[in-house]
């Protein structure tokens, strides 16, 4: 929020108080994380990755979605490192979401706003969410970019 006046005191001390309650670690549950939409972009040749984005609009997202040819293209729009590579790339709130990465990394990712370029779940692991969504599967999403460079645990599913 910009405050382009000096002689509004109020909206100046209601500016303060806003930003305080807006601090992620004082108010992460109440922050809507699902504002944004859930940019998708993925090849023409991958069930996976439609998959996923039904899966995202099934627990909230609003999902567009983008089929482009270049794989490669695809992920360096991202930024994504090549070692984190997946199938899709989506984007949402500024981040980097590549692969399936389940919906609650991606919420976290939202309230906490971490610096990073975004997260990645590398290669396809049997079982996350548009790979038959097991419960029981264990894998790792990474952050990267920022303060992760090149790659970092965020959030680990299973054990
Ligand atoms: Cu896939
Ligand atoms: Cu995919």
């Amino acid at each position: 929020m910009t405050i382009l006046t000096h002689h509004r005191p109020i909206l100046a001390a209601l500016a303060v108080a806003a930003g305080i309650a807006l601090s992620p670690a004082a108010h992460a549950g109440a922050i809507d994380t699902r504002a944004d939409v859930l940019h998708v972009t993925l090849t023409p040749t991958c069930g996976c990755c439609g998959a996923w984005a039904e899966l995202a609009e099934a627990h909230g997202f609003e999902v567009e979605i983008t089929v482009i040819e270049d794989y490669v293209a695809m992920k360096e729009a991202g930024d994504v490192p090549e070692a984190l590579w997946s199938c899709h790339t989506a984007s949402i709130g500024g981040y980097t979401v590549e692969g399936h990465v389940p919906f609650a990394a991606i919420d976290q990712l939202l309230a906490l706003r971490p610096d990073v370029t975004g997260i990645s779940v590398p290669g396809m692991p049997v079982g996350s969410p548009g790979m038959g969504e097991d419960p029981n599967a264990s894998y790792e999403v990474i952050a990267f970019g920022g303060a992760a460079g090149d790659g970092a645990l965020f959030h680990r599913v299973g054990d």
